[in-house]
C-alpha cells in the first residue's frame, strides 16, 4: 500500500502525544486522589477535634457530648455517612458505634492516626485521635475515632480527573488541527508539483520550477531536472544518429541505384559486369554499416540487454586478429600480438569485446600503408586489462583524437574506406564495461597507439545482466 506522507506526519505527532495525554491523564488521577484525601483528612481531622473537646469527666464518669457541627462540615449531596466512636480512657464505649474499626496502631503523643477500613458494607476513611482526661480518679487518653464513607471523595476525584482529562483532549485536538493545518500549508507546493508534473504535455522535459518548494524538495527538483536535461541530450543524440545514420545509408543506396542503372543501360557484357562488381562492392559496404549501425545500438546505454560473462580476454583478443591475420597478410603488414601468460578475466560481452579489438586492429591495418606494422598487446596492469594497439601509420592529430572518437567523424580527406563509425563504437563498448579508452602518439616515431582499459574481473565476480 501506498505510504501517504501527509498520514505519516500527523501519526508521528498525534500517537506519541496521545501517548503523553494517557500518561498525563495517569499522573492526574493520582494527584486528585491525594488532594481528596488531603480535604477528606483535614475534615476528618477538624471533626474529631471538636468532639475530642467535648469529652470531659463529670461526677466521675468521662462523657462526651456531640456536638451537631462536629457532623455538620462533613454535609454534602453524596450523602456520605458520618460514624464515630467515642472511647473513655478505660476502655468503655462512651458514644458512638461499637463496631467501628480501631486504627492500625494506636495514636501517640496526640497524633492523629489515618486509616482505612470497612464499615458494614461500605469503605471508609478514618480518623483516630488521642484526647487526654483529666480526671481526679483515673486520667488517660480517650480515644476518638470519626469516619466517613467516600463518596464524596471520589467525586472530589473525578471531577478534577475529568476537567483536567476533557482540557488535555481539546488542547489535542486543537493541535491536531492546526498540524493539520499546516502539513495542508507545508505539503500545498509538493502537490502543485504532482499537479505539473501530472497535467504537463507527456512530451514535455522541460525544467520544474524550484522557487516556491521548500528548502528541502529542492534537490529533488534538481535532481528530476538533470535527469530531465540528460533525457533530453541522450533524444538529441539519437536523433542526431538517426539522421546521420539514413543520410549515410541515402549515399551508398544512390550510389547503388545509379550503377544498377548504368548497368542495365550498359549493351556490353563487360560493362555489365563492371556494374556488377561495383555493386557487389557497394552492398558489401553497406553491409558493413549496418553491422556497424546494429553494434552500436547494442553497446549503447539504454541499448538492448547484454548479458555479461565472465570471459579471458586473451581468447576474444586473439580470435579477432586471427580473423584479421588475412588481411595483414594481404597488405604485407607485420601485425604482432604480445599476451600475457596468466588469463585476463574479465565480466563482458562477448561479441562486443570482440568487435572492439576488430574496429581498433581493424583501423591500423586501413590507415597505414602497406608494408607497415601493427602491435597489439595484452597485459595486466593496476587491477585493469591493458589493450594497446599500436601502428606505424600517419598518426591522428591532437586536435582531432576528441572528435574521431565521435560517430561519423572521419579525418578529411580520406582516400580509406569507411563511415566513421569504428571508433565511436570502441569509445561505446569501453563505456558498457566501465573502462577507458586513449588515443596518443606511438612514442617512436609517427603512428597511433590506443590504450583501452578495462577492469579486471576478481574470480568471485558474478556475471551480471546490463539491463538497464
Ligand atoms: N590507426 C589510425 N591511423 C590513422 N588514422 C586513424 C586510425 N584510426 C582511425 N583513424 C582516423 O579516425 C577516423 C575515424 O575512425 P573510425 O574507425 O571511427 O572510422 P573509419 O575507420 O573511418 O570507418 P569505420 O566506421 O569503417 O571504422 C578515420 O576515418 C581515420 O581518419
Ligand atoms: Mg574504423
Amino acid at each position: 500500500m501506498a505510504r501517504s506522507l501527509r498520514g505519516e506526519l500527523l501519526g508521528w505527532l498525534l500517537v506519541p502525544l496521545g501517548g503523553v495525554v494517557l500518561f498525563n491523564g495517569w499522573i492526574t488521577y493520582h494527584n486528585a486522589e491525594t488532594i481528596a484525601d488531603l480535604i477528606a483528612d483535614r475534615t476528618l481531622l477538624a471533626s474529631a477535634r471538636v468532639i475530642a473537646e467535648q469529652v470531659k469527666e463529670t461526677d466521675g464518669r468521662v462523657e462526651a457530648l456531640i456536638p451537631p457541627s462536629a457532623l455538620e462540615m462533613f454535609a454534602s449531596p453524596d450523602r456520605d455517612r458520618v460514624i464515630y466512636r467515642v472511647m473513655a480512657p478505660s476502655g468503655e464505649l462512651i458514644a458512638g458505634f461499637p463496631d467501628v474499626a480501631p486504627p492500625p496502631a494506636p495514636p501517640n503523643d496526640l497524633q492523629p492516626v489515618y486509616f482505612d477500613a470497612r464499615f458494614r458494607n461500605d469503605a471508609i476513611r478514618a480518623v483516630a485521635l488521642a484526647q487526654p482526661v483529666i480526671s481526679k480518679t483515673a486520667g488517660g487518653n480517650a480515644l476518638v475515632i470519626v469516619a466517613t464513607t467516600l463518596n464524596g471523595r471520589d467525586r472530589l476525584i473525578s471531577e478534577i480527573w475529568r476537567a483536567s482529562l476533557r482540557d488535555q483532549i481539546i488542547l489535542v485536538g486543537i493541535a491536531a488541527l492546526l498540524t493539520l493545518f499546516g502539513l495542508h500549508r507545508g505539503l500545498a507546493p509538493l502537490l502543485r508539483l504532482r499537479s505539473e508534473l501530472r497535467t504537463r504535455d507527456p512530451g514535455s522535459l522541460k525544467a520544474l520550477r524550484r522557487d516556491d518548494v521548500q528548502s528541502e524538495l529542492r534537490p529533488l527538483i534538481d535532481a528530476l531536472n538533470q535527469a530531465f536535461s540528460r533525457v533530453q541530450g541522450y533524444i538529441a543524440l539519437q536523433r542526431r544518429f538517426i539522421a546521420d545514420a539514413s543520410h549515410q545509408l541515402r549515399t551508398p543506396l544512390t550510389v547503388l541505384k545509379t550503377q544498377a542503372a548504368m548497368g542495365l543501360r550498359d549493351e556490353t557484357q563487360e560493362g555489365k559486369t563492371e556494374a556488377l562488381t561495383a555493386i557487389d562492392s557497394g552492398v558489401d559496404g553497406m553491409s558493413r554499416l549496418v553491422n556497424q549501425l546494429l553494434v552500436l545500438a547494442r553497446a549503447e546505454p539504454g541499448g538492448a540487454a547484454l548479458r555479461k560473462e565472465l570471459i579471458d580476454f586473451r581468447g576474444v583478443a586473439r580470435s579477432a586478429l586471427e580473423s584479421l591475420a588475412c588481411i595483414a597478410f594481404d597488405r604485407a603488414i607485420d601485425l604482432s600480438f604480445d599476451d600475457e601468460a596468466d588469463p585476463l578475466p574479465v565480466v563482458g560481452h562477448v561479441t562486443l569485446l570482440r568487435e572492439l579489438v576488430l574496429n581498433l586492429v581493424d583501423n591500423a591495418l586501413r590507415h597505414i600503408p602497406n608494408g607497415g606494422s601493427v602491435a597489439v598487446s595484452l597485459t595486466r596492469v593496476n587491477g585493469n586489462v591493458q589493450l594497446i594497439v599500436e601502428d606505424d601509420g600517419p598518426g591522428i592529430p591532437l586536435e582531432e583524437r576528441e572528435r574521431v572518437l565521435e560517430r561519423f567523424h572521419r579525418l578529411a580527406p580520406s582516400t580509406v574506406e569507411g563511415t566513421g563509425l569504428g571508433l565511436a563504437i570502441v569509445r561505446e563498448i569501453v563505456a558498457a564495461h566501465g573502462g577507458t579508452v586513449e588515443l596518443s602518439d606511438r612514442p617512436r616515431g609517427s603512428g597511433l597507439r590506443v590504450d583501452v582499459r578495462l577492469p579486471v574481473a576478481d574470480h568471485e565476480d558474478p556475471p551480471q545482466d546490463r539491463s538497464q
